[in-house]
């Protein structure tokens, strides 16, 4: 099946199921809250709660769209068979209210009114398995298996899935698997919104579809609510899809991509697979996003722009190739996709803001180069300073660098320029952070991950409540309690700390009490940079397991000044401003993990 026959069915199906048909919306959200486009909801989250009325506007509560997404959680991942930074997903949606037909929530229903998980369920199985006619028996599923009902805002078990999974469609018992909050826990996109428990389809393991049971609302708190009217909102990846159905296992091998690729690798001839697909999904992502209007620019959406340009220019010098690359890439879009995203015909414009990147590109190495020319060794402190002051991508100082480098054999140098990139983005981060304001853009700051850029607003939350746990445990059970480990998600931290036995009720209720005492008293979080003896001597806590360079950043809790500073750590950040923004915070469990180490698992409300 070709990728166009794949876009007409899904567009068919559900059109004729009452469905609207809406154009995707451009790459830049109107949510301010949100960088760029992730999801195909994005566009429609007024009329999930009702402020603007889908009835009205596009005559039905239901809606069907191929939506442009672009997700920076995946730029370093790029290169591999099916990450990409840009792509398309396909989507049904649903903004209640729900209308019962006779036999409630009916899949023969072909009207305009809001449907729920029933008629979903049924009609994803229906378009899989009749429509794409993929064996049943190579689907399994997931569902939401629920929430421990002693956390606030818990969700429950999504038995009405199941039964309908189950008795309804079939499944045998084992092809249900039931998920967790990570895993099957949608949204909200943004400070808040709609989100739910979801159910994802999976061809032979890989998720294809997600169904997204828009029962709750988000408040900017944190808070949970159910939503007045249930909608549903569902997302499946265009380009795996498409892989899965054509049979292949690489996004890059479908007719989405082939041909594209074939045209790369005319301009590097028996080049790097990875690399071509690198090149592949940067031109694609840089050409779409300077399509819908952004620009390349030090901050913001612009600022991913830029970062996928001058990687694509990196590898541009690396590998010689010709200049063309970037009109050839523009008129290739502008002929395979103009037809469903006209934007593309803007190709002259497309191609001059390329173009003035790549030379203003173009001028900073050359500033690179005679600068490289200065010195007759090049070590890893120089190749440092090159990259930061002329601001040329790591590979490609990499790269020219090694030519000039002496005693070291390329192992080497490797191994010490990645150890002084770690510490050095320990001071990047800083950077980036300043840089960003509030937008939360460092996806992988090392430290924390996040798979966007809401999701990095609330990771960094939890951030902040890790120091501030460290602390509280240091006051409670005294100062040999040490951070020997954390992992932090949105939906949790996890602390692990040094300590040599179980600790009591009242302690946990004692730390946690602290810790909120704390939040309550709005102390400032800030760093300041200093030198690693200073920083010892003021007693920052240092992680142990780190090796930390001689500059480092220390995060605050506190001030000084006014008598209330608790805490000092090294720490790269980022953090919020403020502990009140983290809201309350909630042990869950404490238990043993080593000997000599225990582990709390916290959130924040
Ligand atoms: N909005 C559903 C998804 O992105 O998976």
């Amino acid at each position: 099946m070709t990728s166009e026959q794949i876009r007409q069915k899904f567009f068919d199906f559900f059109e004729k199921r009452g469905h609207k048909i809406v154009s995707s919306s451009s790459l830049i959200p109107d949510d301010p809250s949100v960088l760029l486009t992730t999801a195909g909801m994005q566009q429609f989250k007024k009329y999930y709660i009702g402020e603007l009325n889908a009835s009205k506007d596009f005559g039905s509560q239901r809606t069907v769209s191929i939506q442009k997404c672009f997700r920076t959680s995946d730029i370093e991942e790029v290169g591999d068979n099916t990450h990409l930074t840009f792509f398309e997903m396909l989507g049904n949606f649903s903004f209640g209210p729900i209308v019962p037909s006779a036999d409630g929530d009916n899949p023969k229903d072909f009207g305009t009114s809001g449907y729920f998980k029933r008629v979903a369920i049924f009609w994803a199985y229906e378009f899989v398995t009749e429509v794409l006619e993929i064996n049943s028996e190579r689907i399994t599923v997931s569902i939401f298996g629920g929430d421990s009902e002693k956390i606030e805002n818990s969700v429950p078990f999504d038995e009405q899935s199941y039964n309908i999974w189950h008795k309804e469609m079939g499944l045998p018992k084992d092809k249900i698997i039931c998920g967790k909050r990570e895993d099957n826990f949608w949204g909200p996109t943004g400070d808040e919104g709609p989100c739910g428990p979801t159910t994802e389809i999976y061809v032979d393991g890989i998720e294809i579809w997600n169904l997204v049971f828009n029962e709750y609302y988000r408040e900017k708190n944190g808070r949970l609510r159910k939503a007045e009217n249930p909608g549903i909102d569902t997302g499946m990846g265009f380009e795996r899809l498409t892989a899965v159905l054509q049979g292949v296992d690489d996004v890059f091998e479908t007719d989405i991509f082939k041909d594209f690729v074939f045209k790369i690798n005319e301009f590097i001839p028996g080049g790097e697979r990875k690399i071509v697909k690198i090149l592949a999904d940067h031109l694609k992502a840089s050409i779409f996003l300077t399509a819908d209007g952004i620009r390349p620019s030090n901050k913001e959406a612009g600022y991913i722009l830029r970062r996928l340009l001058r990687r694509i220019l990196a590898y541009s010098v690396k590998c010689d190739i010709h200049a063309d690359l970037f009109p050839e890439s523009v008129d290739f879009m502008k002929a395979k996709f103009s037809r469903f995203y006209p934007e593309l015909n803007n190709a002259k414009t497309i191609l001059a803001v390329l173009e003035e990147e790549r030379l203003k590109f173009q001028e900073a190495i050359g500033k690179g180069l005679k600068e490289m020319k200065k010195y007759d060794e090049i070590g890893v402190k120089e190749a440092f300073y090159l990259y930061e002051t002329f601001g040329l991508p790591f590979e490609l100082i990499k790269e020219l660098a090694r030519q000039k480098v002496k005693n070291l054999n390329k192992g080497e140098f490797e191994k010490e320029f990645a150890k002084e990139f770690e510490g050095h983005q320990e001071i990047s981060r800083a950077g980036a952070e300043k840089k960003f304001g509030g937008h939360g853009l460092v996806l992988n700051t090392g430290e924390l991950k996040a798979v966007n850029e809401e999701e990095m607003k609330k990771v960094i939350r939890f951030h902040t409540a890790t120091h501030l746990l460290q602390w509280s445990l240091r006051e409670v059970l005294g100062k040999d309690v040490r951070q020997t480990g954390s992992d932090i998600n949105a939906e949790r931290l996890r602390f692990d700390f040094s300590f040599n036995r179980k600790m009591t009720a009242e302690e946990i209720k004692k730390v946690e009490d602290l810790a909120n005492e704390k939040i309550n008293e709005n102390l400032p979080v800030y760093f300041k940079e200093m030198s690693k003896s200073d920083a010892e001597k003021i007693g920052a806590l240092a992680f142990f397991k780190a090796k930390y360079p001689d500059v480092v950043k220390v995060y605050f809790i506190g001030a000084e000044e006014k008598g209330n500073l608790i805490s000092a750590e090294f720490c790269g950040g980022p953090h919020i401003n403020n502990t009140s923004e983290i809201g309350k915070f909630k042990i869950l469990k404490e238990e043993a993990v080593a000997a000599g180490i225990r582990r709390i698992r916290a959130i924040i409300e």
